[in-house]
């Protein structure tokens, strides 16, 4: 079945300059846990035990991360500071790491045909790591697995937004099959309020079929002067099918200020 999530997680993060000049924003830290790791968590929780990650130059501390500190792990042995590490060593215990380069930046569609070689010919998971998306016990990333193992078809996380928050997401319209879940027939990348066909908006969790690499390698850039996945997958669902789901589950968009503040003070609240 699914067994692969690839991240994305080649980019700059410019929004959280300087905090991101020399560190990856996949790892600024939601209270004590980096981004990255609340996306692996939520993808082991969808039984995906291989996490492919895309990443790029100065980005070495998400390995570091996913990998032993003897030195650390050496002075902190017996206190009961070994605890915090329990859930990183967990991590590593049960999934194993896999790591590319994008070399260029571009964009999101790019990224993902970087990871072919780490995914293969197999349906994957995509998550964007900072989107953090939390629910109850049923992660959006399980939600999303079950919904494949019906469809078998390619599927987007989709939520409604504000009509003038639409130009920062990828936009769907569809027919709706079921409740919250849209059979796609029209897909925009960034639209202008007065484009988007709807206040759908994608948000950073996808199952894709691996027909997808080809498509994108034949994708040309679109807006931003980017390969976009939307385009991609907007071919996709002319050819066959892609749906919308609209998940259960609260989503931060913690690549901005105010989303990574919100996302802080819930989890905070939440979990402390
Ligand atoms: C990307 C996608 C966009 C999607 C968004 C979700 O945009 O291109 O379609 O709506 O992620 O976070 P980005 O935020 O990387 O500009």
């Amino acid at each position: 079945m699914i067994n692969k999530c690839l991240f994305p997680a080649a980019g700059y993060g410019t929004r959280f300059l300087p905090a991101t000049k020399s560190m990856p924003k996949e790892m600024l830290p939601i209270v004590d846990k980096p981004l990255i790791q609340y996306g692996v968590e939520e993808a082991m929780g969808a039984g995906l035990m291989t996490m492919a990650i895309v990443t790029g130059r100065g980005k070495r501390a998400m390995e570091d991360h996913f990998d032993v500190n003897y030195e650390l792990e050496h002075q902190i042995k017996g206190s009961d500071k070994e605890l915090h590490l329990e859930e990183i060593r967990n991590i590593m215990d049960t999934c194993t790491f896999s790591y590319t380069r994008q070399v260029e930046m571009k964009g999101l569609g790019h990224a993902i045909l970087s990871g072919e070689p780490l995914i293969g010919d197999e349906a994957f998971a995509v998550v964007l790591a900072d989107d953090l998306c939390l629910a109850n016990d049923d992660g959006v990333l399980s939600q999303m697995v079950r919904l494949y193992k019906q469809f078998r078809c390619s599927i987007v996380a989709i939520e409604e937004v504000p009509m003038d928050e639409v130009h920062k997401y990828g936009v769907i319209k569809g027919e709706m099959i079921r409740e919250g879940i849209y059979q796609i027939n029209e897909m925009v990348e960034k639209p202008a309020m007065e484009d988007a066909p709807s206040n759908l908006a994608i948000i950073g969790r996808y199952i894709l079929t691996p027909d997808i690499f080809d498509i994108l390698r034949n994708t040309t850039p679109g807006v931003g002067g980017e390969i976009q996945i939307t385009d991609a997958l907007m071919q996709q669902a002319k050819e066959g099918c892609v749906l919308g789901y609209k998940f259960k589950g609260k989503r931060f968009d913690c690549g901005s200020i105010a989303g990574f503040i919100d996302a802080t003070n819930y989890c905070y609240k939440k979990f402390y």
